[in-house]
């Protein structure tokens, strides 16, 4: 077992190193061998570059590097035994890990020309540590004998790494390594130290790239195109309460590039403080395009980038003893995350905490369990720092009492963003200064037809055709249906030259889509592609969406008609943004939602100006005053409102934690909360005490928590609250408080009659509550399709208490005398969608069969999967429920990969849904460890619509999936053959030995 374990970590290892050979080889200009021009520049000529200058002359990054640690005094005390003596040899203006490199390089330059490098160094596998060439620089002579003999801390790091590598090494049956892989290695771990030390030493010194290795800011050039940061982006990351670690809000209108901020931030932690990070996202689909776009981080600066999303997601995480982990959650998960390092004492391994679109506090549930959150991390944790960016806040100094932060904040926006009202056929430049806010800008000229005047009244089309195709235009609409009819009816009026730009492109995209749907296609999309035009909503598949915003990023589609869930944090920006109407839904635009949508309008290094029209009517011109001059609108806490996900499911946890024992512990965790500290401000009728006593009272009643009395002294004294066997499984199980006694009982009921010729009663059982309500049976529909029920479907029915005469009578319109609960009738109804989906593994003919949107299908069985593991971990905390264990988790897998089974190890890597998997599975590709070891350009000329960004980023993911099982499996096997400490009659070793032991296994 040891022995096939170590070589599959040893083969994650040459995976790594391979891709850095194969990155260096590709992008030279990146790559440390591009070092080496600057050995021609003898220091003496460079000019003394100051910090900020040395941003702005990013576009010569290497030179920057020399410059750097050349000139700059501060750098040089870093590096605290490399001395400087004028005259000396050049190759000590450069950083010793590169001088290293160079030596080495020099030594086998030939090699680099070999194409099989790989494969000319065999190392033995007895071979010892001192027979590693690295260690034994041949031509000493050149360097400062300094700077590689007299720091032992960069020997021994060295020494280190190359010792783990071959005891891997020396595991594998048949080791293969280059020394040039060993050495880039090296250098980058280097760097680490080089950078870590900078770190520890003195606050004010930045390394090569804000205290990271310039191989961060190669990385970026290359994956993200950012070549230089802005002036507040170095500022913000300048600030020196950052230096102090404290806490930190920031804010800066839409586009204005604070992920990069946020990043640099997260790698310094992970990196240089060695700490683990969690990074909390809005949505699901960000969590996976960050997955995506950081996993190549991960495996090139060697840290783990985990998923906690849908139904992914470990609790608690592995805990790590090598790299740490970057988690990247939702909101919900990084809940549950927060709450089992608490249980497991380790909060402290999260050095960092990012929250990006931080306003959503103030959005209901979701909101309150971002607070939670973040209140439990700041009252157990000292020593985690908290960062918070948005685009749209207000009531900031709440906030920061809140987050005991600091505030920075600027206008700075890359590309000006230009603000039009449209009233009738009048255009409006928005203008805080004027009297009505507004100014005339121009009059729109159009020749209309009756019959476009009578079809179009708001001139979209107009409007549209002002910047498409050349430029791209997003038009935000009301509702789903609009955004249909919206895209519909501009194509119907669009001339027929639309259809020939880019038309080859938008014929394979449509085959592409057609693919991705099992070969059907939405015939909406199907007549509005051809013209590059498209809707986007939340009735789309995953797959759907996906490849929209793909096609659409590249410009094959120039225009989207979509809702207001395309403005949070999804990255599409436009030229022009058009809002069709100042709603959502029936509801009056608030001005932070006006705000995110407008946002994004203007591309950045694309577009010179971004531009938003705002489409009004006469009746609505006095709203508009307010909706573009106000302030944004405060954000307040919802924990008060929000009762059992809220404050009850706050306190439950806060007891069942172990926080804080009695209403006194309570009401102190309180006081810190965002609620807590709005509370004071706006002294409420109720006070904190009474509110904190309210919600204890209903959980006590609901019999999660129970009083204890406590005996000091032979007297009973203080009140104690303890936690229920119920209220922990609740707990655990992460579940609505509104919904834990009614869950309770439905599983006790299933114990009596368990139907398990099918999956359908255990389905019925995780169907999750909250989306019952929304649900309209049809059984007309249903019926019609299926004729009768199956005798699986008939048990079901029975147990639940919902008979098949009822059906039928229902499908029927007939009167029924004894009506049932509906909330049983429906969660059956929607019990028999899920099903139907697993025996078909298709949304699409499933939509089709229930007459439902596939992507509200989609988001159904989402649903399910997450509650099922829900459930799954309630049951595991109550003995009587232990026949569900080992069923749940099968049904989790089913729901979370509703696929064919084949496909399941595929889809765990991000961003492979379940088209690709297909695709990727029929080109022989399938399992992790395929794609892991997979060419990216072997990728692209194999799998049709797959582009090179999307290809390394599955190669990325799939070797970061492929480490992270790799080292978990690894750590598994140390543990079980470290001897315990207490085995009677062995000394315990001390800790120290421990540590030395710690990267060998026994
Ligand atoms: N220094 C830079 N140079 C060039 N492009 C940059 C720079 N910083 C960020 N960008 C780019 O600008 C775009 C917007 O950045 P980002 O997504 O961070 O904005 P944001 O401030 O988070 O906006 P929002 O509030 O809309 O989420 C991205 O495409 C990003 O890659
Ligand atoms: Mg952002």
């Amino acid at each position: 077992m040891c022995d096939g374990y170590d070589s599959f970590a040893e083969n994650s290892f040459l995976a790594h190193v391979d891709d850095l050979e194969q990155k260096y080889m590709q992008f030279p200009e990146c790559g440390i061998i591009t070092a080496q021009p600057a050995f021609d520049k003898p220091c003496s000529k460079s000019t003394e570059t100051s910090e900020s200058e040395i941003i702005a002359t990013d576009g010569n990054l290497t030179e920057v590097r020399t410059r750097d640690y050349c000139h700059s005094p501060k750098t040089l005390s870093l590096q605290e035994n490399v001395t400087i003596e004028p005259g000396d040899d050049l190759l000590y203006d450069v950083p010793c890990s590169q001088a290293l490199y160079l030596e080495k390089t020099e030594d086998s330059t030939s090699d680099l020309n070999k194409p099989s490098a790989k494969e000319s160094y065999p190392l033995p596998s007895h071979q010892n540590l001192n027979e590693i060439p690295v260690e034994q620089p041949q031509e000493k002579k050149k360097l400062s004998p300094k700077s590689t003999e007299s720091d032992p801390s960069r020997r021994r790091s060295l020494k280190d790494r190359l010792k783990s590598a071959m005891t891997g090494n020396a595991k594998a049956q048949t080791p293969k390594f280059s020394k040039r892989k060993q050495l880039k290695e090296a250098i980058l771990s280097e760097e680490i130290n080089v950078a870590k030390r900078t770190m520890e030493s003195s606050s004010d010194d930045l390394g090569p790239f804000y205290s990271l290795p310039s191989k961060v800011r190669d990385l970026f050039v290359q994956y993200k195109g950012i070549k230089k940061l802005y002036d507040w982006q170095h500022t913000c990351l300048t600030l020196t309460c950052l230096q102090q670690r404290k806490n930190l809000i920031y804010s800066l209108p839409t586009s204005g590039g604070k992920t990069l901020v946020a990043e640099i931030l997260m790698l310094q932690e992970l990196l240089c403080r060695q700490k683990s990070v969690l990074m909390i996202l809005p949505y699901v689909a960000i969590v996976q395009e960050k997955i995506s776009s950081l996993s190549s981080f991960g495996v090139e600066l060697g840290f783990h980038v985990e998923e906690y999303a849908g139904s992914k997601g470990r609790f608690p995480p592995i805990k790590r003893r090598g790299k740490k982990s970057l988690y990247i959650a939702t909101i919900e998960k990084a809940h549950g995350l927060v709450n089992s390092l608490i249980e497991d004492g380790r909060i402290n391994e999260l050095g960092l905490v990012v929250v990006d679109e931080l306003h959503m506090i103030g959005e209901g549930s979701r909101g309150a369990i971002l607070e939670i959150t973040l209140a439990k991390i700041l009252y157990t944790s000292k020593t985690t720092q908290i960062i918070g960016m948005s685009a749209t806040l207000n009531n900031v100094e709440e906030l920061q009492e809140f987050l005991k932060a600091d505030y920075y904040t600027s206008k700075f926006r890359p590309v000006e963003l230009k603000e039009y009202l449209k009233i009738n056929d009048t255009i409006y430049e928005v203008d805080i200064k004027a009297e009505k806010g507004y100014t005339f800008s121009r009059l729109l000229k159009c020749k209309y037809s009756d019959n476009l005047k009578k079809m179009d009244p708001d001139h979209l089309v107009a409007l549209v055709t002002e910047v498409i195709p050349n430029y791209s235009c997003l038009v935000f609409c009301p509702t789903k249906k609009n955004c249909e009819n919206v895209a519909d009816m501009i194509c119907k009026f669009l001339n027929k030259d639309y259809l020939k730009h880019r038309e080859k492109e938008k014929c394979d995209f449509l085959k592409n889509l057609k693919n991705v749907s099992n070969g059907s296609l939405c015939p909406v999309l199907k007549r509005t592609i051809p013209f590059g035009v498209a809707y986007h909503h939340s009735g789309l598949t995953n797959d759907e969406r996906k490849i929209l915003e793909e096609a659409y990023s590249t410009g094959v589609l120039c225009l989207l008609t979509c809702t207001s869930t395309l403005a949070a944090g999804v990255n599409l920006p436009a030229r022009r943004v058009i809002l069709r109407a100042p709603y959502i839904a029936t509801q009056f635009l608030k001005r932070n939602q006006y705000q995110q949508m407008i946002g994004r309008a203007g591309r950045a290094g694309i577009d010179t100006v971004g531009e938003s029209i705002l489409i009004l009517q006469e009746k609505d011109k006095h709203l508009v005053l307010d909706l573009v001059n106000s302030p944004l609108e405060n954000c307040y806490s919802h924990l008060g409102q929000e009762i059992t996900k809220g404050i009850q499911s706050l306190l439950l946890s806060l007891i069942g934690l172990k926080i804080a024992r009695n209403l006194e512990g309570i009401y102190d965790f309180m006081c810190g909360t965002f609620f807590g500290i709005q509370q004071k401000s706006l002294s409420e009728e109720k006070s904190l005490w009474e509110i904190s006593q309210k919600a204890l009272e209903g959980l006590i009643e609901k019999g999660l928590l129970q009083r204890q009395s406590v005996c000091k002294n032979g007297e009973e004294s203080q009140c104690d609250l303890q936690i229920t066997k119920l209220g922990k499984a609740s707990l655990k199980g992460t579940l609505d408080l509104a919904y834990c006694d009614i869950l309770y009982k439905d599983l006790k009921k299933g114990l009596e009659g368990l139907v398990l010729e099918s999956y359908l009663h255990l389905i019925y059982l995780t169907t999750p509550y909250d989306m019952v309500s929304q649900c309209r049976p049809d059984w007309m529909i249903y019926l019609s399709r299926f004729n009768y029920l199956s005798s699986a479907e008939q048990k079901v029915a029975a147990i639940v208490g919902v008979s098949e005469s009822f059906i039928t009578k229902k499908a029927s319109g007939q009167a029924i005398k004894k009506e049932v609960d509906k909330n049983i009738v429906n969660r059956l109804y929607l019990s028999f969608i899920l099903y139907a989906l697993l025996k078909e593994t298709n949304v699409w003919s499933v939509s089709e069969k229930f007459n439902m949107s596939r992507g509200y299908v989609q988001a159904l069985l989402s649903g399910a999967a997450s509650f099922s593991s829900c459930v799954l971990h309630f049951c595991e905390e109550l003995e009587e429920f232990w026949v569900y264990r080992a069923l749940l988790t099968e049904l989790t897998k089913k729901l979370s990969y509703c696929v064919k089974a084949d496909l399941v190890p595929l889809m765990e890597v991000t961003g492979v849904l379940e088209s690709r998997a297909k695709q990727l599975y029929d080109a022989g590709y399938k399992t992790v460890a395929h794609l892991a070891n997979a060419d990216p350009e072997v990728l692209i000329r194999t799998i049709d619509h797959l582009s090179r960004r999307q290809a390394k980023q599955i190669v990325s993911s799939a070797k970061m999936l492929l480490n992270e099982k790799a080292e978990a499996l690894q750590e598994e096997v140390e543990d079980l053959l470290r001897p315990p400490p207490d085995t009677p009659g062995t000394v315990a070793p001390s800790s120290k030995n421990d540590e030395l032991t710690q990267d060998v296994p026994h």
